[in-house]
């Protein structure tokens, strides 16, 4: 995990919990309008995968029972974790690209509204992402992977200055190249070759030499519109948009993007794929159907998207005709760090994967609410341009008292708590009740992402060992771990 060179040690400080009145009465429990839609209240639990579902993509007993504590609490709208869009294996993640999982999401859908009493807006996060292999072992990657070329064969003759390499066969010049040191093989390899030794194959939008690749912009706008049709089949109230972090939408937005087929390059190229994403998603569901989007506000990378690129981004989005934006920060796969053999690169190990999910060991600025300066620029821009989507403001946000501020100042229309969600799923509840001083209090320590990282099933080191002896819960590491928290008494 990335960090920074003389970190400053943040604390948990107390805070001051409303009353049962004063919580009645505040902003981030009034209600907000978001498309046709009115959710009961600001308070939002953005996306989490948890890594439950089964191999093949489907709803499992333990992601209905994940989402149902979730329901618990009550917040006014609950996103469910990224989900695929396409029809093809992805691990135990969530998928959405064909028919078949429409039951499974129904049952999540019925178990999340009656566990919320119907108090709860039901958003499901909809992703597509591009191919990520393991990082490979030098010898397998040279003998098997590498794509053996002239250039290579070039760059070998000009090293060792022989011309028989000109005409060597393959066999020759990967065993040359396995035998060569790290300094030669830098000259030797491309730089795409280069990062697929050392950080595993990793495919990007912009390898347009790719057909698939080129043809994302033809194939994307029906694929999600499939996706988020079958979401509106399944009874989820809305559908969120996944353009940010590491994957394929993200891509296109960045500021890297530099595709020369009018996808990319200029700001109105970059965000002309995610404006037709979402118009043919709009044509599919139609216009009372809430179609949102979580987008970065700043990508945090060299070279990457910025504020401005955001702002310009939000207003695109706003006009186009999406019901909410909400905002995230970094996670890209350029800034992480090299994974170990056999594991595949985290796109939240780098400095923009810190800026994602900022933990307590920080500069000066601290991990809270760190991002919504960004984000109160960019609801400016979009509110001075006469649209009023509502704009969510999510990262490092877990109190009363902070969520209340960002409301009053206008930095943000809705607060989205994820991990302290995922600490403390009745936080709204407990504040609602005027019973804030019981809320379990995130560390943002990062206990939950270090699990996320190894595909792990996620929980929280809050709970995760509390009352393993109660009968009938569900349990992972040979009973070690609780999947849910425990109830709230
Ligand atoms: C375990 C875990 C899984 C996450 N999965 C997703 C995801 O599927 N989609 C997404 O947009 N963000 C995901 N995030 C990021 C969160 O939604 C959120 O933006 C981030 O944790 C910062 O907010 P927080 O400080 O309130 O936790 C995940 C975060 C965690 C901790
Ligand atoms: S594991 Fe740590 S960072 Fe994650 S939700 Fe729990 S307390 Fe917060």
């Amino acid at each position: 995990m990335w960090k920074f060179a003389h970190p400053i040690k943040h604390r948990i400080e107390e805070t001051r919990w409303p009353t049962a009145d004063e919580a009645a009465r505040s902003l981030l429990f009034s209600p907000v309008r978001i498309g046709r839609l009115e959710a009961r209240s600001r308070t939002w639990v953005p996306a989490m995968v948890p890594w439950r579902a089964t191999a093949d993509g489907f709803v499992t007993q333990q992601n209905l029972d994940w989402y149902r504590r979730f329901a618990e609490g009550r917040p006014g709208v609950l996103v469910v974790e990224a989900t695929g869009v396409r029809d093809i294996p992805s691990g135990p993640l969530l998928r959405i690209g064909d028919d078949r999982f429409i039951p499974g999401l129904r049952k999540l859908v019925e178990t999340v509204k009656e566990a919320s009493g119907g108090e709860t807006l039901l958003f499901i996060q909809i992703i597509d992402f591009l191919a990520v292999k393991r990082r490979p072992e030098k010898t397998k990657y040279l003998q098997r992977f590498l794509q053996v070329s002239e250039r290579h064969r070039r760059a070998v003759t000009q090293i060792t200055g022989e011309h028989r390499w000109l005409t060597a066969n393959d066999a020759e010049v990967r065993s040359f190249l396995e035998s060569a040191n790290d300094e030669l093989l830098e000259r030797i390899l491309s730089e795409p070759e280069l990062a697929a030794l050392n950080f595993g194959y990793r495919e990007r939008v912009t390898d347009t030499q790719l057909q698939h690749i080129k043809r994302l912009p033809q194939e994307l706008p029906d694929i999600f519109a499939a996706a988020a049709n079958r979401a509106r089949e399944a009874g989820f109230d809305g559908v969120e948009l996944h353009y940010a972090h590491a994957y394929t939408m993200a891509g296109f937005l960045s500021r890297q993007n530099n595709r020369d087929d009018g996808y990319g390059g200029s700001p109105d190229n970059r965000v002309r794929l995610p404006l037709e994403v979402f118009r043919a998603v709009r044509d599919r569901v139609g216009e009372d159907y809430v179609v949102g989007v979580r987008f970065l506000a700043d990508e945090v990378i060299a070279g990457g998207s910025r504020v401005e690129d955001a702002i310009y981004y939000a207003k695109e989005f706003a006009r186009a005709g999406f019901n909410f934006l909400s905002l995230s920060k970094g996670g890209k796969f350029e800034d992480a760090q090299q994974p170990k053999v056999g594991q595949a690169v985290y796109p939240y190990t780098g400095q923009s994967g810190y800026e994602c999910m900022p933990t307590v060991l920080s500069d000066e600025v601290g991990p809270f609410g760190r991002s919504v300066p960004l984000v109160a620029a960019i609801k400016r821009a979009v509110n001075a341009a006469d649209v009023q989507t509502p704009i969510v403001a999510t990262g490092g946000i877990s109190t009363f008292e902070q969520a209340e501020e960002i409301l009053r100042l206008r930095h943000a229309d809705i607060v989205g708590m994820a991990r302290q969600a995922l600490a403390d799923p009745d936080w709204c509840v407990k504040v609602l009740l005027g019973r804030g001083d019981e809320v379990r209090r995130c560390t943002y320590t990062n206990y939950c992402e270090a699990l996320d990282q190894a595909h792990r099933p996620v929980t929280c080191k809050l709970w995760d060992r509390l009352d393993l002896d109660e009968p009938g819960i569900a349990t992972v590491d040979e009973g070690r771990r609780r999947l849910e928290p425990p109830a709230w008494r």
